[in-house]
């Protein structure tokens, strides 16, 4: 059947209509959720699902209220910004119950490595280690408290920074001089050397303390004139202090 002065190719495209908006009334009232829009282009009823849901995690504050004594610890110490179901995982059904349910104890070398395994991603400084090369075998907690994890022993000597000059003094006349003898070092030095320096020599009468004519100094410790020798120069402007020599 055909209308008069109606061009042909109007009633395909009518039916592709028709059908487009079939399939969307169809699908609206089949697949639309019930609830939705009762809170705006949202399903109102997802809230209540998602509020049905177990708790799991119950959160550091909870902990306290029992192991007052781990979470005083853990809260001075590097690990304070970890809560305790980090390494605990979930733990509200202890908490309703301890004497049933235990939580977890990660005890294996995997789990700390989860953050302290070498990343080159992670930000400077943050404590990494290889753990190929790390006590390799052993657990963790052998050496570590995980509460209370302790930084590493900062060297305690002076050769572990300053090695160069360590070397040169060991084979010079002054090898049998500590380096706290000419350097008073600040203990900060040690951890922060560059928060706290240590002092230098800064007078003649300093070396002279061993080497002036008549210094209360060992007898086999050569001798200068401290008013004459080298005139009003600094000893270390002619001789350098960690290898000192006498010249040609
Ligand atoms: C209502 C008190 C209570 C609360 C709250 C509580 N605990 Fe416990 N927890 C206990 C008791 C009791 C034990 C058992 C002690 C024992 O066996 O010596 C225990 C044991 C543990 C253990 C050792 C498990 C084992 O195998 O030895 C861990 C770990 C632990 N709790 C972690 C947590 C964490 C993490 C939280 C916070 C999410 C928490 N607890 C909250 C009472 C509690
Ligand atoms: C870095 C991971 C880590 C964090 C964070 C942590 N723990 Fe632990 N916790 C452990 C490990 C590992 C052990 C097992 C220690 C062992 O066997 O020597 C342990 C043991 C325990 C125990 C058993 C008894 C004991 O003291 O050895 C309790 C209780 C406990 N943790 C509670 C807590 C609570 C409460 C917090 C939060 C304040 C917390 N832990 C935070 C890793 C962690
Ligand atoms: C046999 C004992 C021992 C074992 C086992 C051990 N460590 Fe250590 N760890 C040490 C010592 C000692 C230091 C300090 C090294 C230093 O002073 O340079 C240290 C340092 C660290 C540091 C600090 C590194 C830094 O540069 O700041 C981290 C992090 C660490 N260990 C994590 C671990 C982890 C994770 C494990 C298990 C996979 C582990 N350790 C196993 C003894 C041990
Ligand atoms: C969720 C990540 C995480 C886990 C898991 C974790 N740590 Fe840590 N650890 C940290 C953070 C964060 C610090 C503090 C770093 C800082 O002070 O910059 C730290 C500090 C340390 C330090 C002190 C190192 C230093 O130089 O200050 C040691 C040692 C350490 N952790 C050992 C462990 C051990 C052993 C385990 C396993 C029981 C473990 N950690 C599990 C995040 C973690
Ligand atoms: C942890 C590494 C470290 C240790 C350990 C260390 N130092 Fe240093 N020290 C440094 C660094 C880094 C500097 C250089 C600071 C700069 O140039 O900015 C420095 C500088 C110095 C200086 C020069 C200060 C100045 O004002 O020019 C002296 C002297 C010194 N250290 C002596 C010592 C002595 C003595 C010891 C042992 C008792 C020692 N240091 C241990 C890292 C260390
Ligand atoms: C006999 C005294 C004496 C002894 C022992 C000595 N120093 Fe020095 N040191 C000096 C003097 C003096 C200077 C200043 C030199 C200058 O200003 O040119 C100095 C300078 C330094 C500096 C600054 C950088 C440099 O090379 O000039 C460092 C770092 C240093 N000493 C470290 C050490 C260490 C580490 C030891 C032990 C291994 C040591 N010193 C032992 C007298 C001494
Ligand atoms: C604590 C005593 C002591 C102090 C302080 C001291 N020295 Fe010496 N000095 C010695 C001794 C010991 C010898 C080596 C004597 C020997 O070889 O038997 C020596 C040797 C020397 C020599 C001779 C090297 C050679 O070739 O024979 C010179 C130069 C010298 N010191 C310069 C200095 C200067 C410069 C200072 C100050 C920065 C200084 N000393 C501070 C103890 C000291
Ligand atoms: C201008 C450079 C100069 C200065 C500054 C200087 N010296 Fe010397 N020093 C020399 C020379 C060159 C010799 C070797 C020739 C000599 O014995 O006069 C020497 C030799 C020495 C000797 C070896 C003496 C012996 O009998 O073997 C000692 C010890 C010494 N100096 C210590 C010092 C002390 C301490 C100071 C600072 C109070 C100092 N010097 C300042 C240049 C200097």
């Amino acid at each position: 059947m055909r209308y008069r002065g109606v061009p042909q190719q109007i009633l395909p495209i009518v039916l592709i209509f028709a059908v487009i908006i079939a399939v969307f009334v169809t699908g609206r009232i089949l697949f639309v959720p019930e609830s939705f829009g009762e809170l705006g282009h949202y399903r109102a009823r997802s809230i209540d699902e998602n509020a049905a849901h177990d708790i799991s995690y119950a959160g550091y504050q909870v902990c306290y209220d029992c192991h007052d004594d781990v979470a005083d610890e853990k809260a001075q110490s590097n690990h304070r910004s970890l809560s305790c179901e980090v390494c605990h995982g979930p733990a509200a059904d202890h908490a309703e119950a301890p004497d049933e349910v235990l939580p977890e104890i990660p005890r294996s070398r995997d789990f700390c490595t989860l953050c302290h395994g070498y990343n080159a991603a992670r930000p400077t400084g943050f404590p990494q280690i290889i753990p190929d090369q790390h006590n390799p075998g052993k657990p963790c907690l052998r050496c570590h408290e995980p509460h209370t994890p302790e930084p590493p022993h900062t060297p305690e000597k002076c050769s572990a920074c300053h090695r160069e000059i360590a070397n040169v003094k060991a084979v010079s006349h002054h090898a049998s001089l500590e380096c706290t003898r000419c350097h008073e070092v600040p203990p900060e030095h040690l951890s922060a050397p560059r928060s706290a320096r240590p002092k230098k020599p800064s007078t003649r009468e300093f070396c002279g303390e061993c080497h002036a004519r008549g210094a209360d100094s060992p007898r086999e410790i050569p001798r200068i004139d401290l008013a004459e020798h080298g005139q009003r120069y600094m000893c270390w402007e002619c001789h350098y202090p960690h290898s000192p020599e006498a010249g040609k």
